[in-house]
């Protein structure tokens, strides 16, 4: 599909470039980072390579995806926010999830949410996606400010297969967006 980025006030979201590779490697390679996400488990520079090519693969597959996340102010890459198919949770697919995943120099900074806000509105309005969940472990406080500011509304609580940890479903419709 062609190439799609979106630009907000400090970032540039934009397709993945072999680059950035090595600095989400670093990246998913911290356990700070990895703590909420499945298990827990930190990823090998191969398995973080895979992931990759999973992201770029459900872009060219089904037209929306994990945008890599650049600061205009110095073109560094610092994560993704964006869109995917949440299949670990078969209970609630189909559905379009909306995740972030940031490299904890960046963390605190507003950042995630600023993406996810044009994220949300990529979805609805260029994707005309109806409905968008995201998905976080029960306790996760920085997931659920976020969750909370783009408006979305809790949805259920279940257990996540993959590792059986406790997890919250929150979702938004396209046209309870807050726009403001
Ligand atoms: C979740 C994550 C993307 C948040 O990124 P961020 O750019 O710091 O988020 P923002 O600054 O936009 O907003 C997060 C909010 O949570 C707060 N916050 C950040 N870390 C926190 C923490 N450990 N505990 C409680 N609140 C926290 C921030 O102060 C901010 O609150 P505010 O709006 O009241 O100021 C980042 O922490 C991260 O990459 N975590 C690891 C990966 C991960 O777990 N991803 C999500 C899986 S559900």
């Amino acid at each position: 599909m062609a190439d799609i980025s979106l630009t907000t006030d400090r970032l540039l979201l934009r397709r993945w470039q072999s680059d950035d590779i090595q600095v989400f490697a670093a990246m998913c390679s911290d356990p700070a980072v990895m703590r909420y996400i499945g298990a827990g488990n930190t990823l090998s520079p191969e398995q973080t390579e895979q992931s990759v090519r999973g992201f770029e693969r459900e872009w060219d597959e089904k037209g929306f995806g994990l945008f890599a996340v650049e600061l205009l102010e110095d073109k560094s890459f610092i994560g993704f926010t964006g869109l995917s198919e949440p299949a670990f949770l078969p209970e609630i697919m189909p559905a379009v999830e909306i995740g972030w995943r940031l490299a904890q120099k960046y963390w605190g900074c507003g950042y995630a949410s600023e993406a996810a806000r044009a994220t949300l509105e990529f979805g609805f309005t260029d994707r005309n996606i109806p409905s968008i969940v995201s998905i976080v472990q029960s306790g996760y406080e920085a997931s659920r400010k976020i969750i909370k500011k783009l408006g979305m509304h809790f949805d259920r609580q279940t257990h996540d297969p993959t590792c059986d940890r406790l997890v919250e479903v929150y979702r938004i419709q396209h046209n309870s967006l807050h726009r403001d």
